[in-house]
């Protein structure tokens, strides 16, 4: 169910009226809902009952404490990719032995870290990787857990920024020269091989690809049962995609589903690392209109929010809906591009949008959850924006705007 909707001509999240959310706050601002949270991340639990299996929520689509200390709560694992997650989880009260710990350039002091805490699997994604974690567990005198990722080089379809899972890009170990590294992995003295691991992509809308690269990682786990390697977990990645316009992605229960007809009664738990599944549709972004400037060519809404607060629209062309919060009447529908105040002709969050709009009107950037605030920055100095969330009739800051003060405190003149 959307937790977003309108009711009595405005728009909602949860039960309070985002209007009220947006005079108390101000904006921009991100706001969440805790209910969609946890109906997204119970859909794959729930999915998934029937079999040993562990939902690793991608930390870098939202790593907010609350977020992700609401997701430890339902006894969520986290996939992280860099120390700094690690401690966020850490913080949020998740549980080390349920996180995986994923990314091409892991650091000694973070592999040290990860393996301090006991996280439960390293996805180790190359041959010079395995020396390190190798050295870094014998340094320590323990044994870390280990699964490679693999690349299977199948065509996500999806867009090249993060279509992850053909050969040409820098993720995973070539399929065709996994049994070669599985061989080096098994024989270190310091590595435990539990896993093959893989992630093909993101903001995948059919279960095709995700079947095929299963076919290809089952292959492999049965071609290192004949070398005396014995899999014990499948790791799929995330990359499930959500409805921003008119996409209709399989549902997790259908996608998972597949997933298992395809494992059968193989003795393998499988595991998944859903970021945006889970996020995106669990927020939005609130936005003012600042001023209406219409010229020649274009009519433009200049907003308060813009591409430093949401880079995915300039970054990947990507289309977001844009919503009124409170739909007006008494004026006609225009075709509006939704540009922001930093000054880049790429500082757009939409671009043709059929609106009825006047200055001070409030709207909603919808499926912002997902890589939203986490890709947020500072450009043209401007502070970064709130991050809220709704609980039923409540609503909490789970971290406040910034200020000058935040943003200037590291840095120095030189000395007279
Ligand atoms: N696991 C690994 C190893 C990943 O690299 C990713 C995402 C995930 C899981 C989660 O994938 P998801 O379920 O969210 O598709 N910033 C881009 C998306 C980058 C995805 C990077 N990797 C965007 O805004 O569209």
């Amino acid at each position: 169910m959307d937790q977003f909707s309108y009711r009595d001509g405005q728009l909602f999240a949860e039960q309070v009226a985002v209007a009220d959310i947006a005079r108390d706050h101000g904006t921009p601002a991100y706001l969440y809902s805790r209910a969609a949270f946890e109906s997204h991340y119970q859909a794959y639990d729930e999915a998934l009952a029937g079999r040993p299996h562990l939902v690793c929520y991608a930390v870098k689509a939202n790593s907010n404490l609350a977020v992700l200390n609401v997701l430890a709560r339902l006894g969520a694992g986290f996939d992280i990719v860099s120390a700094g997650e690690l401690e966020r989880v850490i913080r949020a009260g998740g549980d080390p032995g349920r996180v995986v710990f994923s990314g091409v350039g892991k650091q000694p002091w973070e592999m040290r870290r990860a393996l301090e805490v006991g996280v439960r699997c390293f996805n180790v994604e190359s041959d010079t990787e395995l020396d390190r974690l190798n050295e870094v567990a014998g340094e320590i005198g323990v044994t870390a857990p280990v699964s490679l990722r693999v690349n299977p080089d199948v065509d996500a379809g999806t867009h090249p920024y993060i279509s992850t899972g053909l050969k040409e890009n820098k993720f995973g170990i070539d399929i065709a020269d996994a049994p070669r590294v599985y061989g080096r992995a098994a024989a270190m003295p310091n590595l435990e091989v539990l896993g093959v691991d893989c992630h093909i992509g993101s903001q995948l809308t059919t279960v095709a690809p995700f079947l095929d690269a299963m076919d290809r990682v089952l292959a492999l786990v049965d071609q290192l049962a004949e070398q005396g390697i014995h899999i014990r977990h499948l790791d799929m990645g995330g990359g499930l995609g959500v409805t921003y316009n008119q996409e209709q992605p399989p549902s997790p229960g259908d996608y998972i589903g597949a997933m298992l007809d395809r494992l059968g009664d193989r003795p393998l738990e499988l595991w998944l690392e859903p970021g945006r599944s889970i996020a995106a549709n669990a927020g939005i972004m609130l936005t003012r209109v600042e001023f209406l400037k219409c010229t020649e060519h274009h009519n433009f809404a200049i907003i308060d929010g813009a591409m430093n607060d949401l880079i995915r629209p300039a970054l990947y062309s990507a289309w977001q809906a844009i919503e009124p919060v409170v739909p007006r009447t008494d004026t006609a529908e225009r075709t509006w591009d939704l540009v922001g105040p930093v000054c880049e002709t790429g500082d757009f969050l939409g671009k043709d949008r059929r609106l009825a709009l006047a200055p001070g009107d409030l709207l909603a950037v919808r499926s912002a959850g997902a890589y939203g605030f986490v890709m947020s920055s500072n450009y043209n100095s401007r502070n970064r924006p709130p991050e809220l969330m709704v609980d039923g009739d409540q609503v909490h800051v789970i971290r406040e705007r910034e200020t000058l003060d935040d943003q200037l405190r590291h840095e120095h003149c030189l000395p007279q």
